[in-house]
């Protein structure tokens, strides 16, 4: 019998399409609505022809041997696909699939929350708010900086970065971006962005988002040089992965006011954040919610359940990340 294994709860809509394919007994969910633990993914993962795994399981060689022979396909629930060792599998002839594509808005939706939060000190104004801590209308009471018209500097100009530039053109900004890959020069002018270099990508951004996956070349792209070279009004957003940015050095910039303030959905050690960071009043943090509306989140249960049906039923996975095993 078919045995497909779900790490945590997802919405009804992606577990209703596997039942229905394959039966209720073929899909077993870990019970509870909890990052399950690497003993607990050994075992639920025994005799599964498929996996599906969120992005905080770490999916590895051991993992996929647990299993056993017949595991076929690991579709995360998530576009990123860090947390799976993708040669482990490829080497396994599993097919390693992701969700692409119906996050792309939702998560540059948070982007431009975080920036619009960061930039005009929501976070910190409210918890002022809350404290009773407002006793009047002040001149002076949390200044913050613009977000119109300015320079918005995108980091990795895929389908988010570019559904962000779509955003900053209705603010009027001016748009650089920075990327290993140049877009055509006909769509950046259709697109109306501008390729910069990453020092003057640094130097003349007010504000930069970053939307790359975390590969060993991205890892901490954000440090202390980059810190140093960027306006000291300068707003940084992260909805990609935490470990693109150096949090320590981060905090230190914050602190500093060597940037005025940035916002983050990512960390690098999840579910921790840096204690510096938590001390910044300028950080907007949130949980890695990059993806999380209703809409978004039924979607992705459907598209990975989708690349499962469709691989244990010998057909084209829609969402394949290591074609080749096809
Ligand atoms: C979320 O972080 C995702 O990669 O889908
Ligand atoms: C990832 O970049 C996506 O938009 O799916």
């Amino acid at each position: 019998m078919t045995r497909i294994f779900i790490t945590r709860p997802i919405p009804d809509r992606g577990i209703r399409l596997l039942t229905d394919t394959f039966g209720p007994d073929a899909v077993i969910v870990a019970p509870n609505d909890l990052a399950i633990t690497r003993d607990e993914l050994l075992e639920g993962i025994r005799g599964a022809d498929a996996l599906l795994p969120i992005l905080t399981d770490t999916v590895d060689a051991t993992v996929m041997d647990a299993a056993g022979p017949q595991l076929k396909v690991i579709a995360n629930y998530a576009v990123g696909f860090n947390n799976i060792d993708v040669a482990a599998a490829t080497a396994r002839g599993i097919l390693v699939t992701n969700t692409p594509g119906v996050l792309t808005e939702t998560t540059a939706d948070l982007a431009w929350s975080l920036l619009m939060a960061a930039a005009r000190r929501i976070g910190e104004s409210e918890r002022y708010l809350r404290a009773g801590l407002w006793k009047s209308w002040g001149p002076q009471l949390f200044l913050g900086v613009d977000v119109h018209g300015q320079t918005m500097g995108i980091y990795g100009m895929g389908r988010i970065g570019l559904a962000i530039a779509h955003r900053a053109r209705g603010f009027g900004m001016r748009i650089l971006y920075n990327d290993v890959n140049r877009l055509a020069p006909s769509s950046e002018v259709e697109l109306g962005v501008v390729y910069a270099d990453k020092p003057d990508f640094l130097a003349e951004s007010d504000f930069i988002s970053i939307h790359v996956p975390l590969l060993p070349e991205t890892r901490h792209a954000f440090g202390e040089p980059e810190f140093r070279a960027m306006k000291k009004s300068a707003v940084l957003v992260n909805t990609s992965r935490g470990p693109v940015v150096d949090e320590a050095a981060l905090a230190r910039a914050l602190k500093s006011g060597q940037i005025f303030a940035a916002g983050l959905d990512v960390y690098e050690d999840e579910p921790a954040v840096h204690p510096d960071l938590l001390e910044c009043q300028n950080a907007v943090l949130v949980p890695h919610i990059g993806s999380a509306t209703h809409e978004t989140r039924s979607k992705m249960a459907h598209m990975a359940a989708q690349n499962i049906v469709a691989r244990l039923k010998g057909q084209k996975p829609p969402n394949p990340v290591n074609p080749q095993v096809l």
